[in-house]
């Protein structure tokens, strides 16, 4: 009785939440080395890394009639990993349509799986509950828990959950009745039971600015990560081609959550299509850590071309990719571009002033900057062997693929590569001189390094070692 009252009055008592909803990053922290894409046709993609120490894998398939899983012990890992089908499209009532976009979490000891789906109507989409019974997921045994009763029968998908102060929390996308203008919503309400939610659920964002409402007026896909005290909810917009993008809802962790006014929202997407990159239509992210637990990872699908033939649910081919998610110095996310295919960039902090970043700019001399506005300005990838061959490096860059740093005269800039800048833009990694946990980028016997904010080569003077030492992250 006393038990119940509680749950009425605030939600399941949590015993513990998953670590996978608090960030981990610390604003400086080591590489990731990831090759992008990780699994082709795998949209939606959901990885948590659960306190067994295994990732588990889920995602929409292109055919949208079952939830599989797959588990690995590293990220790179799940590429290869069996796939296991728990839920299968059935012949007739809830469950015979599409199957869309399912997430696992592990709550007080069971597992469940939020997946949207279809019925005799293919398009009649509802959240729907499995329950699993075993520390294993591709091993557990599955219960049908059945759809989420929300305030209205109407196009609903896209659950996800989280825990915040000490209440968890359910967020989904929904067709609003009273809101002529939208295709979906994102709406949330406390849980009840984890098949539960407590009505009535409110709206904490409609698709009101215009990079919402391309094709389709959409808000969903919404995913959380917490970083000290603050709610940073993210959720896809627009149709599922290459507008597809990310918006970001804030919100403090001791805030009223069922208040729409505690959610800030981003009046410009933090993600989306990179011609550059051909990366096409970034969306429906999630995230999860590193292996060694210092990096958060950012997931999300996307496609490698801009244009589709016909209807973009159908074409089958967004592919799961991660990135890492960077944190500024203001405590906010930075989820930069998509960055181009093949092994994750890193960026250069200076060893002599570690507020600094390596930026280039293009043509113009390359700095190190604090806060630098474009995160893919300084992320480069360490190409092996260089452009050079054997022994050296190149750095190339994430936002204009194709260009690598070269020394010109005593400065360094942003070229491309015609075959001349070989020998200007290949580099000996060494050591860190001023620290062995950091880098220093030696050419003939001239150091990389960073003088009144300009990066510049040169002989590093005696006592000057740190200015030609970076830390990779
Ligand atoms: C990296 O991924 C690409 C495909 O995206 C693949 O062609 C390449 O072989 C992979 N490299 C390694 C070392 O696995
Ligand atoms: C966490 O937030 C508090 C205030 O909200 C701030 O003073 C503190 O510096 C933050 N810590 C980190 C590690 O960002």
């Amino acid at each position: 009785m006393l038990k119940s009252f509680f749950v009425a009055l605030l939600g399941i008592p949590l015993v513990a939440s998953s670590p996978s909803y608090e960030s981990v990053g610390s604003v400086r922290s080591p590489p990731l080395t990831y090759n992008n894409s990780i699994i082709l046709q795998r949209a939606d993609p959901h990885i948590v890394k659960h306190t067994d120490g295994w990732y588990y894998f889920t995602a929409s398939v292109p055919d949208y009639d079952q939830v599989i899983l797959r588990r690995s012990q590293t990220i790179q890992g799940l590429e290869d990993a069996d796939e296991v089908v728990v839920f299968q499209r059935k012949p007739s009532g809830v469950g015979a349509g599409f199957i869309w976009a399912p997430e696992l979490h592990q709550i007080d000891g069971k597992w469940y799986i939020y997946v949207a789906v279809g019925d005799d109507d293919r398009w009649r989409i509802r959240p729907f509950v499995l329950e699993g019974t075993g520390d294993n997921p591709l091993e557990a045994t599955w219960v049908e828990k059945g759809l989420i009763t929300t305030n209205w029968d109407t196009f609903s998908l896209d659950a996800t959950t989280f825990v915040a102060n000490g209440v968890r929390y359910l967020v989904w996308a929904q067709n609003d009745p009273n809101w002529g203008d939208s295709n979906t919503a994102l709406l949330i309400a406390p849980m009840a039971s984890p098949w539960e939610v407590r009505l009535p659920a409110v709206a904490i964002t409609y698709p009101d600015l215009p990079w919402e409402r391309i094709g389709h007026n959409v808000n969903e896909g919404a995913y959380v990560i917490k970083r000290n005290g603050t709610i940073f909810l993210t959720y896809s917009a627009s149709a599922t081609d290459h507008n597809y993008c990310l918006g970001l809802l804030t919100a403090s962790e001791t805030a009223d959550l069922m208040d729409p006014s505690s959610w800030a929202k981003s009046q410009q997407p933090v993600f989306a299509s990179s011609a550059e990159t051909s990366n096409w239509g970034p969306g429906h992210s999630s995230f999860t850590v590193s292996e060694d637990g210092l990096s958060d990872v950012f997931v999300y699908h996307g496609r490698s071309y801009r244009d589709i033939a016909g209807e973009p649910l159908y074409d089958p081919n967004r592919r799961t990719r991660v990135q890492k998610l960077y944190w500024r110095s203001d405590g906010t996310p930075d989820f930069g571009i998509p960055i181009p295919d093949g092994w994750t960039p890193i960026r250069l902090r200076s060893a002599a002033d570690e507020t600094l970043y390596v930026r280039h700019l293009q043509g113009s001399p390359a700095v190190a900057q604090r806060d630098p506005p474009a995160l893919a300005e300084t992320q480069f990838r360490v190409v092996t062997p260089g452009l050079s061959g054997d022994g050296t490096v190149s750095l190339e860059s994430t936002n204009l693929p194709g260009r690598y740093l070269r020394r010109l005269g005593a400065q360094v800039v942003l070229a491309a590569n015609d075959a001349s800048i070989a020998a200007d833009a290949s580099f000996v990694q060494e050591a860190g001189l001023s620290s062995a946990e950091g880098v220093s980028f030696r050419i003939g016997s001239d150091y990389v390094q960073v003088e009144d904010g300009v990066l510049v080569v040169g002989a590093v003077a005696e006592g000057d070692e740190a200015a030609a030492t970076f830390f990779a992250e």
